[in-house]
């Protein structure tokens, strides 16, 4: 889809990645929908972004109903939505069963079921005029079960099926569904604030920036793209092997290093 002229629903839109994504979708001339729960960060966003007729719409993407609310608020203030990025989402670094339940059930919540009821809703529109993209921004770790990161890992594996199988259902519609997954990215977001705590990816894991991924959402859209990987090393010959060979596939992740890094910060945030 080309997206000159498209209208956009960006969700997690004042986060890291979430404003490099508006700044380059909005460039790319999307008429956005700009979407979290702070809306003075959304709002100065909003205000900064090239073009005309970007808006704000705040929700808290936890609550039950809030995907079909934002989908009719989002529509009824800006009009209808030909492009979906589900990029809102929270990670919960710590040993499995030290977690309360509760972190568990609202990081799915966050992470997946929101994207899936989003994308839900915003399908028959997309149908009825012929023409939709929706993006679901997952990770590297959706490819791997990293240590201490099982709801993350989970949720984001779980939307590369989603993206399979939207793809497959909807082959021979002229509506689209793209995931992108950034490895550790620098600069802004959940990575940065890992930095700035003193935990480091290293130089076999590699590392991306929030501009290769906003510039990866913007291409997924255009040339249709299943998956894109945003990292400077190459991880899909390591999420072959661990698909082909598990047990040899765990020892290279435990090998680069990537276990530790969770491990460490699980640590840190539970002493
Ligand atoms: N940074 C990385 O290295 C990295 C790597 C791989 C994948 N990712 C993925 O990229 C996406 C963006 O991450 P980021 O690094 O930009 O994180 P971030 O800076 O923490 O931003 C997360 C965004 O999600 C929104 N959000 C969180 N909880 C929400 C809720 N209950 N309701 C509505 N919005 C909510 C926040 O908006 P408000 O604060 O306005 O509510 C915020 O804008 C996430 O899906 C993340 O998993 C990030």
């Amino acid at each position: 889809m080309e997206l000159e002229g498209t209208t956009g629903l960006l969700t997690g839109a004042a986060g890291g990645l979430g404003s490099a994504m508006a700044r380059r979708l909005a460039g790319d001339g999307v008429r956005l929908v700009l979407s979290g729960r702070n809306e003075a960060a959304l709002g100065e966003l909003c205000e900064s972004l090239p073009g005309e007729g970007h808006a704000v719409v705040t929700t808290d993407l936890g609550e039950r109903d809030a995907a079909k609310l934002l989908i009719a608020e989002a529509e009824a203030t800006a009009g209808p939505i030909d492009l979906l990025v589900n990029n809102a989402g929270i990670e919960t670094a710590g040993t499995y069963h030290r977690l309360e339940a509760s972190d568990i059930e609202r990081i799915v919540d966050i992470n997946l079921l929101a994207p899936m009821l989003l994308t839900h809703a915003v399908i028959p529109g997309m149908l009825d005029r012929g023409r939709g993209h929706v993006v679901q921004i997952s990770s590297a770790a959706g490819f791997s079960g990293l240590a201490c990161n099982e709801p993350y890992a989970a949720t984001k594996g779980a939307l590369l099926r989603l993206t399979e199988a939207l793809r497959a259902t909807y082959a021979d519609q002229p509506i689209g569904f793209s995931a992108v997954c950034p490895g550790f990215t620098k600069g802004d977001g959940m990575y940065g604030r890992m930095e700035e705590e003193g935990h480091h990816s290293n130089v076999i894991l590699g590392t991306t920036t929030v501009q290769e991924v906003a510039d990866a959402v913007s291409r997924s859209v255009t040339d249709d793209l299943a998956v894109t990987i945003c990292n400077n090393r190459p991880l899909r010959p390591i999420a072959a092997i661990s698909v082909l060979a598990p047990g040899l596939g765990a020892r290279m992740l435990e090998t680069s290093g990537a276990n530790a890094v969770f491990r460490r910060i699980a640590a840190e945030r539970e002493s």
